[in-house]
């Protein structure tokens, strides 16, 4: 009677174990990445400052903060106190010729910046530095301005990917062992009891015994059953979809490169050193050069940034390890993407400008790119082919016109 009890008891541990690991791994199955994809917020268009914005990030915020902090030139907040409006234009037109008239605030200036040439902008005309201006004014401001143009959807809740999975994988494990030796040891003075005169069975000898008892219950054949079925399913959609294969890959890089320093706090254009992004099919990874930018003046002195000149010196390339890669089979073009389709990096990779060392976000198997295609709208922004086949698509069709009616789910678009 009791061990009956007792038996079902272990059958129950079994199968409740076994299913709420599987819904734990439902839950925090990823995919979710492209849930947030959105094409890029529109242009506020409210005015100068929202314009503004754009160009100083695309700009100057490789190298200018809107406060008062000194990022690789000084901070701009309160210049137009400093400056008149004159000089400023011509300055930003051509910094160089500045210097070069003699005029004295730009030489100190110049001086004092370690002769760190700004980049000209030559093609800026009035509206465009007067935007830049109302930008700078309003973001020094203490009631910070609506950041227009960066409310996006927000990254997908962040799983913690599969190291949090596995580690709650194994403790169950182990909970189940554990449960499993308890049990087999209640069983064991049970059956002491109920047998009344102690057989004396060596302690060997009923472990087998009472495993056989176990294995002979139906119960626990049926959990044991159960228990293959679920694993294997499981394992099989897995092996489907790819999931969590790469996902969390953060291999260890030769240069302590950090993308929040240079991405994150220092605000630096994600295409100013990932050149190809809006281009082509490969954003590229920067070469040596790009940091030199910077760093032929920048904490020359630290060990990591040596290994910059060693390379350019050797002429070695860095071997940069390659984190995201998707098999030869298919075909993924960046400037599709980012340029035309107006998805946002961080959809796709996840907030690089936070992370210190660059982690693979999402998971970047066919269901993942199917999921996306299903989901987003076609970006017809300023685009006259796409208004003409929304134009078509709004005839046959009441939904806004996605990916996959443009084609996406064909398997030539991204198998050759
Ligand atoms: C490659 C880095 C770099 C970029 C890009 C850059 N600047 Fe500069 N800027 C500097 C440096 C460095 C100085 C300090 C003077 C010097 O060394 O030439 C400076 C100085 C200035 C000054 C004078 C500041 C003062 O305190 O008087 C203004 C104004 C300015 N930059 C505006 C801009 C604007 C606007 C943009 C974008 C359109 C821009 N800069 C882009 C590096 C840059
Ligand atoms: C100052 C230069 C610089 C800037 C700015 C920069 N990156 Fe990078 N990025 C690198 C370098 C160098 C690597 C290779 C080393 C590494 O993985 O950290 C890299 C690697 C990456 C990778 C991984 C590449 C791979 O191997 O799969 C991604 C994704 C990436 N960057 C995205 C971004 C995004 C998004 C931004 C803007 C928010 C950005 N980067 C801004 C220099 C830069
Ligand atoms: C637009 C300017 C700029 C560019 C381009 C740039 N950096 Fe930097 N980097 C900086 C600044 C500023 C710092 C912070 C220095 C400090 O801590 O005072 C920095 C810090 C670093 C550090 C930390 C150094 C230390 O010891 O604290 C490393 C490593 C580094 N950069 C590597 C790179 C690499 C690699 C590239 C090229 C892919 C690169 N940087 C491109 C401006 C730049
Ligand atoms: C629609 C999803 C998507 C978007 C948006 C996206 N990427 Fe990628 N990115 C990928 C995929 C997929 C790969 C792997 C490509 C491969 O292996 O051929 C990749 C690879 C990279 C790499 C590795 C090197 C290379 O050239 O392929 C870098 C760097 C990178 N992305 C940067 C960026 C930056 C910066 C942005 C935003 C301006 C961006 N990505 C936007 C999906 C995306
Ligand atoms: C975050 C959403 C998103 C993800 C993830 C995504 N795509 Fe796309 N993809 C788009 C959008 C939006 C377009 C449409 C761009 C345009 O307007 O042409 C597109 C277009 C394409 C096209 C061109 C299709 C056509 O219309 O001819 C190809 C090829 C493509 N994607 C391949 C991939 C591959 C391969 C992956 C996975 C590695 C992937 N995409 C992941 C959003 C996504
Ligand atoms: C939006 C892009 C996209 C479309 C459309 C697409 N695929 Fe894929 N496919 C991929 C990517 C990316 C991979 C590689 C990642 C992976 O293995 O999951 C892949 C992998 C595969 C693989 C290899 C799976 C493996 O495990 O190695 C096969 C087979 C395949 N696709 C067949 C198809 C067929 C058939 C179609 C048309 C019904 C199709 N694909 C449509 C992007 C796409």
């Amino acid at each position: 009677m009791i061990r009956k009890f007792y038996k079902s008891i272990l059958a129950f541990a079994l199968v409740a174990n076994i299913s709420f690991s599987n819904v734990i791994a439902q839950d925090a199955a990823p995919a979710t990445d492209a849930a947030a994809a959105t094409s890029a917020a529109p242009a506020d268009g409210g005015g100068d400052a929202a314009k503004g914005e754009e160009l100083f990030k695309n700009n100057c915020a490789q190298c200018h903060a809107t406060t008062a902090e000194v990022v690789v030139g000084p901070g701009l907040a309160g210049l137009e106190e400093r400056r008149d409006y004159a000089w400023i234009k011509k300055w930003i037109n051509n910094p160089m010729a500045v210097i070069a008239s003699g005029d004295k605030y730009a030489n100190d200036l110049y001086n004092k910046y370690n002769k760190t040439q700004m980049t000209a902008f030559g093609a800026f005309g009035d509206a465009e530095v007067k935007a830049i201006l109302a930008y700078v004014k309003a973001s020094a401001a203490p009631v910070a301005t609506p950041t227009t143009g960066t409310a996006v959807a927000t990254a997908a809740p962040e799983t913690g990917g599969g190291k949090f999975m596995n580690v709650i994988l194994i403790t169950l494990l182990i909970i189940m062992a554990l449960v499993l030796v308890a049990l087999i040891g209640v069983l064991q003075v049970l059956n002491r009891l109920s047998n009344g005169e102690g057989e004396h069975l060596s302690f060997g000898e009923s472990l087998k015994a009472n495993f056989k008892t176990i294995a002979a219950n139906k119960t626990v054949r049926t959990a044991v059953i159960w228990t293959f079925v679920l694993l294997a399913t499981k394992a099989s959609f897995d092996g489907m979809y790819g999931v969590g294969v790469h996902q969390g890959y953060a291999p260890k890089q030769p240069i302590a490169f950090s993308h929040k320093l240079h991405a994150g706090e220092m605000k630096i254009n994600c295409a100013y050193c990932h050149t190809g992004v809006y281009k082509g099919k490969q954003s590229g990874i920067p070469s040596a050069n790009i940091c030199m930018n910077c760093h032929n003046a920048i904490k020359r002195e630290s060990p990591e940034i040596q290994k910059i000149y060693t390379a350019i010196e050797t002429n070695k390339p860095i071997e940069w390890v390659r984190v995201h890669n998707l098999p030869d089979l298919a075909y993924f073009n960046h400037a599709q993407h980012t340029n035309v389709g107006g998805i946002e990096c961080k959809n796709c990779h996840g907030e690089i400008e936070k992370m210190e060392v660059v982690q693979q976000r999402s998971t970047l198997t066919m269901g993942w790119c199917i999921d996306c295609h299903r989901k987003t709208e076609v970006n017809g922004k300023d685009n006259a082919y796409y208004t003409k086949l929304m134009e078509a698509h709004s005839q046959v069709s009441k939904g806004a016109m996605k990916v996959q009616d443009n084609g996406g789910l064909e398997c030539a678009r991204c198998h050759y």
